[in-house]
Formats: structure tokens, C-alpha cells, sequence
């Protein structure tokens, strides 16, 4: 297992000064700001399981929920006037709009975080049929940290770190996800339905 080296000073320094930043961001929101520094360790933990950058996958964790500071409803304007393109769909899901706000609005306030930090942000909430394993890790972590609390797909999930493939750890928290919106009953984003067939199709022809 590939665990890596730990964080240097300055890493570390980096790391202490983007949850503080998070801890005013989310001052009104102590359970958000607890859930994104848990995930900022366990996308870490995650990445050095699986050879993953680790410092990125902690600053993505760090950072995923940023815009969750912003009520859903208001997301939306923001969402229209930064050009992301809303159909109606994602208009009637408007929670799932805060990784693509946030990956639009950080660099602004972080011009140093690289393209796959914020596409792994971007990415945190819907997925893609092409995630990297940075996007992988974070969207793994954002569901499995401890915080999270217990059910049986998510302890599962938990048990099979380190011993599915990242590929596969991604897909069935990806499959559990769905199964979760749909026993509830809910709208289940059709962006969602079309990144399942593709990446089932991928998975079928191997
Ligand atoms: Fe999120
Ligand atoms: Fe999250």
C-alpha cells in the first residue's frame, strides 16, 4: 500500500490556514464545517491507500463544500450569472450546484489551487463518467467520513476501502448513492441516470 510521506511545514502551514479560513466561511454552519474538515482527512486517508496525490485530495476535502455557505436557492443566480449552464433539471436540483459554483468561485480567492483540485470539487456532488482518482477520492470521502454517521451501504463502503479498486469503491458508492435517492422517492437527476449507463456500458465491454 502506497501510504507516502507526511506533509511538510509549509504543507501543513497551507492546510492550517485553509481550515481557518473554513471556520469563518462556516461559522453559522458547525456541522458542515466539521463534515468538510473530516472529509479534508479522509480523502487524505484515502489517497494514500490508493497512490493519490494526498495534499491535493486534503485541499479538495478542505474545500468541496465552500459554497454550502450560500443557501441552495440563492446558488442559483450565482450559478446563471458565472455562465454555468442550467437546464431545467439541474434547476429542480439546485443543492448539486455548489461544487460547480465553488469550482468557478475559489480561484478567485485561491489562484494557486491547480485544474484537478477544482475539477474534483466541481465534480463532488454529481459525478462524471470520466472521473480522475483525485475525483474519485473525494467523492468517496464525501460520503463515507466519519461524520457521515452509520447505515449498512455506508459501513460496507467503509469495509471496502483498500480492498476493491478505487474504480470500483467509486462506482459502488456512485450505485449506492442512486439506490438512495430512489428509495426515497425523490428526483433522481438525469445527468446521474446518463453518467450510470455510460459508465456501466465501460464496465460491461471489459
Ligand atoms: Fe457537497
Ligand atoms: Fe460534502
Amino acid at each position: 500500500m502506497v501510504r507516502g510521506t507526511p506533509f511538510s511545514p509549509d504543507e501543513e502551514a497551507l492546510i492550517a490556514s485553509l481550515e481557518a479560513d473554513l471556520a469563518v466561511r462556516l461559522a453559522a454552519k458547525p456541522r458542515r464545517l466539521a463534515h468538510s474538515l473530516s472529509v479534508g482527512h479522509e480523502a487524505e486517508r484515502l489517497a494514500r491507500i490508493y497512490g493519490v496525490d494526498p495534499l491535493k485530495a486534503r485541499i479538495a476535502g478542505i474545500l468541496h463544500d465552500w459554497e454550502k455557505a450560500v443557501p441552495d436557492a440563492e446558488l442559483v443566480p450565482v450559478a446563471r450569472e458565472l455562465g454555468i449552464e442550467l437546464d431545467d433539471d439541474l434547476l429542480a436540483v439546485a443543492p448539486l450546484l455548489h461544487g460547480y459554483v465553488a469550482a468557478r468561485t475559489l480561484p478567485e480567492r485561491y489562484p494557486e489551487l491547480s485544474e484537478d483540485v477544482l475539477r474534483a470539487i466541481e465534480r463532488h456532488t454529481v459525478g462524471d463518467s470520466d472521473m480522475s482518482p483525485l475525483d474519485m477520492v473525494l467523492f468517496v470521502a464525501d460520503g463515507i467520513e466519519p461524520t457521515r454517521g452509520a447505515n449498512e451501504a455506508l459501513d460496507a463502503q467503509r469495509a471496502l476501502v483498500g480492498e476493491l479498486s478505487l474504480e470500483d469503491l467509486w462506482w459502488r458508492a456512485f450505485r449506492d448513492g442512486i439506490a438512495y435517492v430512489v428509495a426515497g422517492g425523490r428526483h433522481l437527476y438525469p445527468g446521474t441516470v446518463a453518467i450510470y449507463n455510460e459508465v456501466s456500458a465501460r464496465r460491461a465491454a471489459h
